[in-house]
């Protein structure tokens, strides 16, 4: 069903503040920043190998990453494994009694159709599901 790290998430305060330490100092490429209005962060995608960084940023006080970063401070936010098709994922998942926070797929960044698992379900790890655009 999985087939590899898509992304790791990382919730930070300022996307400017944060990624001079990506670009400059590991030497990720920058692969593009978006803002997804849905989920009120702005997403910097950090490409490394065949994986990414997703660094979040909120947007509004009210995002979930506002919400996260105000208990936890910045740092790792989820973990998001790559599938083939999301639909089928989250149907059998929700069959073996997994708890889904999306019990169906919504728009992610860069053309992505993502689901979170809930963390209730993953050990307290949250967990994205994601299916990507091409
Ligand atoms: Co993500």
């Amino acid at each position: 069903m999985l087939k590899k790290i898509n992304h790791i998430g990382i919730a930070v305060n300022s996307l400017d503040d944060a990624l001079p330490f990506y670009c400059d100092n590991l030497g990720m490429v920058l692969e593009g920043i978006e803002e997804v209005a849905e989920q009120k962060v702005k997403v910097a995608m950090l490409a490394i190998g065949e994986s990414k960084i997703e660094l979040l940023e909120p947007t509004s006080p009210d995002s979930p990453v506002a919400r996260f970063l105000e208990k936890n401070g910045p740092g790792v936010h989820h973990l998001a494994y790559e599938v083939e098709d999301i639909d089928a994922a989250i149907a059998k998942l929700e069959r073996e009694g997994t708890r889904m926070i999306d019990r169906t797929s919504r728009a992610g960044a860069h053309g992505a159709r993502i689901a979170f698992i809930h963390p209730k379900s993953s050990g307290g790890v949250l967990t994205e599901l994601c299916q990507t655009g091409h």
